[in-house]
């Protein structure tokens, strides 16, 4: 299995099934919290819902994979407009064509702080921000990991790039979506954000790091007009996934799939092949699930290929 495979397969190869609703039950909501009915309900798995016709969303990453499937499917679905950004303008006109009227392309790396701050300033109208774009991390398995690594920082750049800058990103934004009488934030992160793959320690660290940030942001933003969701994906076909593997999502499905979630008010996403199916594997007995991580990584560690 190379390491495209692995991002894909790990998701794909797992069964069973769990619905978002089941995973995303009020814990001991009491009475006279903002959670009890009849009250301001956000608590309430639900209670907070978004549809993309209208909205100005921005999107990081878009110029391939999974952030161009945004950019397609938010343009079928109404949105009045899209801020596609990557961070090398050359690749930006291909997305911009799509729809000259409705999409404007910014350059974005989203480590860049200057950036993110002309970001914020050219795109004042944004309702919904889509945290996409995201690295697996060094070309070298060794880098990747933590006692193995030269040094860490290529851990430090992929939590840097996964987590930190997008929580960067949501900061400028926030202000901006409020004042635009509210909206969403959506961040991409991955169904390896549950558990630990030991050839991309510093992923699984980064995504995971970044699931805990988007539950912080949702509680910060509990009572604010803001949806903050987090998309658990699983496979999907980008060059970031496995080529050869079966059943993953295209990207414009992995979209529509997130879309749908969100319009039905869902705040932890499963998207992309396999992603409820190995939730509910993990939660069957996560010791037998890490343990069977471990052994595939003795036995059959994942190749490299070039990224
Ligand atoms: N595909 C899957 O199966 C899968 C599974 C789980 C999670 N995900 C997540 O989905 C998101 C998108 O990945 P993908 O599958 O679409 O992979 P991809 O095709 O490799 O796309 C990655 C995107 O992120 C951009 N990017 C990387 N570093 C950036 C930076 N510093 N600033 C701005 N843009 C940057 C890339 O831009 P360049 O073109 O300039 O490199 C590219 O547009 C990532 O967060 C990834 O972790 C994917």
């Amino acid at each position: 299995m190379d390491r495209r495979t692995m991002l894909g397969g790990v998701a794909t190869a797992m069964a069973g099934g769990v619905t978002p609703s089941a995973l995303a039950q009020p814990l001991n909501p009491k009475p006279g919290a903002p959670g009890q009915v009849g009250q301001q309900n956000t608590h309430a798995p639900g209670a907070k819902k978004i549809r993309v016709e209208g909205q100005t969303i921005l999107v990081t990453g878009s110029n391939r994979g999974i952030g161009l499937g945004f950019v397609k499917v938010l343009l079928e679905r109404g949105a009045r407009r899209v801020y596609a950004t990557a961070r090398k303008a050359s690749n930006l006109p291909d997305v911009v064509a799509l729809d000259p009227d409705r999409v404007v392309g910014l350059e974005l790396d989203v480590n860049n702080e200057t950036q993110r701050q002309d970001a914020a300033k050219a795109a004042t109208d944004v309702t919904w921000l889509i945290n996409n774009a995201g690295t697996p991390g060094s070309f070298t398995r060794e880098e990747r990991r933590i006692a193995s690594a030269t040094s860490l920082d290529d851990a430090k750049f992929v939590m840097e790039t996964n987590c930190w800058s997008p929580a960067e990103i949501a900061r400028l934004f926030i202000p901006i979506i409020l004042k635009n009488g509210g909206g969403a934030i959506t961040n991409i992160l991955s169904v390896g954000a549950w558990f630990c793959l030991p050839e991309y320690t510093s992923y699984s660290m980064s995504k995971a790091a970044a699931a805990i940030a988007t539950a912080g942001l949702r509680a910060e933003l509990d009572l604010e007009p803001v949806m903050v969701a987090g998309v658990f994906t699983g496979g999907v076909q980008t060059r970031m996934s496995a080529a050869g593997l079966k059943g993953r999502a295209s990207p414009e499905e992995h979209a529509r799939e997130v879309l749908d979630a969100m319009a039905e008010g869902h705040t932890d996403v499963f998207a992309g092949a396999g992603s409820a199916a190995m939730k509910s594997r993990i939660l069957q007995d996560p010791v037998a699930f890490e343990r069977g991580v471990i052994e595939r990584f003795h036995t059959n560690p994942l190749e490299i290929p070039p990224y």
